[in-house]
């Protein structure tokens, strides 16, 4: 999977991107991630990229030319299976989109900054708008090193056996269940004996009741509704 990220913070992507799973999936060559810098598309001394808005009104807009011609340079290359733009305004990012983006080959994350991007970026270019929640952040940045670390870790071959997404909270509609290691007792606060004794069927029914009852207390609506 390659995706292209774009931005006018680029150095806000550099570490997110450079750690941990994300570095090895790089490494293990299952996912390209490029950041394009939109100040190199800006054609005026000052590298401008955005300005304020029609009609008035506080903050800036990011500009309409330094994107389209960073979008069209790029599909030039390859075709993109969707360009998405980060914005409060988009629909929910769920793990069921996460598994969705996951199955893509090329992919284009646009950030917005300040008051957001030119309307015309959006109705010319983006094909999916995304929001990660019901909060409004500085820009897309953030927002975008979400989707792509909760996307990138669902490739195969990204996690190892024991990361496995099997037990994920989430990915059969559950939140996850307790886990402890060593030691066994830590100032008297004890792990579960039926974690010691061995038991893998009994452990297996334990971590569900556990996970069902989690989810009912902390997050009920994510059950099927019962009406
Ligand atoms: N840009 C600013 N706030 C955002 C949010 N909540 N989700 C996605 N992109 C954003």
């Amino acid at each position: 999977m390659r995706i292209d990220i774009i931005t006018g913070l680029p150095r806000l992507l550099v570490s997110p991107l450079q750690e941990s799973i994300l570095k090895r999936a790089q490494e293990k060559g299952k996912a390209t991630i490029v950041v394009h810098d939109l100040r190199e598309y800006a054609h005026d001394k000052h590298r401008t990229i955005d300005d304020t808005p029609f009609g008035g009104g506080a903050g800036m807009v990011l500009k309409p030319e330094p994107i389209f011609e960073c979008i069209e340079s790029l599909q030039r290359e390859r075709r993109y299976d969707e360009v998405v733009y980060l914005s409060p305004d988009g629909e929910p990012f769920t793990q069921r989109l996460a598994n969705e983006l996951s199955l893509k080959e090329h992919l284009i994350l646009l950030c917005g900054h300040y008051k957001g991007v030119d309307q015309r970026v959006r109705d010319a270019l983006v094909t999916r708008e995304i929001s990660i929640g019901d909060y409004v952040l500085t820009g897309g940045e953030l927002a975008a090193a979400v989707v792509v670390d909760a996307v990138v870790r669902l490739i195969p071959g990204v996690l190892s056996d024991s990361e496995s997404l099997l037990s994920d909270s989430f990915q059969d509609g559950l939140l996850g269940s307790p886990q402890y290691t060593r030691p066994a007792d830590f100032r008297g606060m004890k792990v579960p004996d039926v974690l010691l004794a061995g038991d893998h069927k009994e452990i297996e029914r334990w971590r569900m009741e556990q996970r069902l009852s989690r989810t009912h207390e902390r997050r009920d609506d994510l059950f099927p509704s019962k009406d």
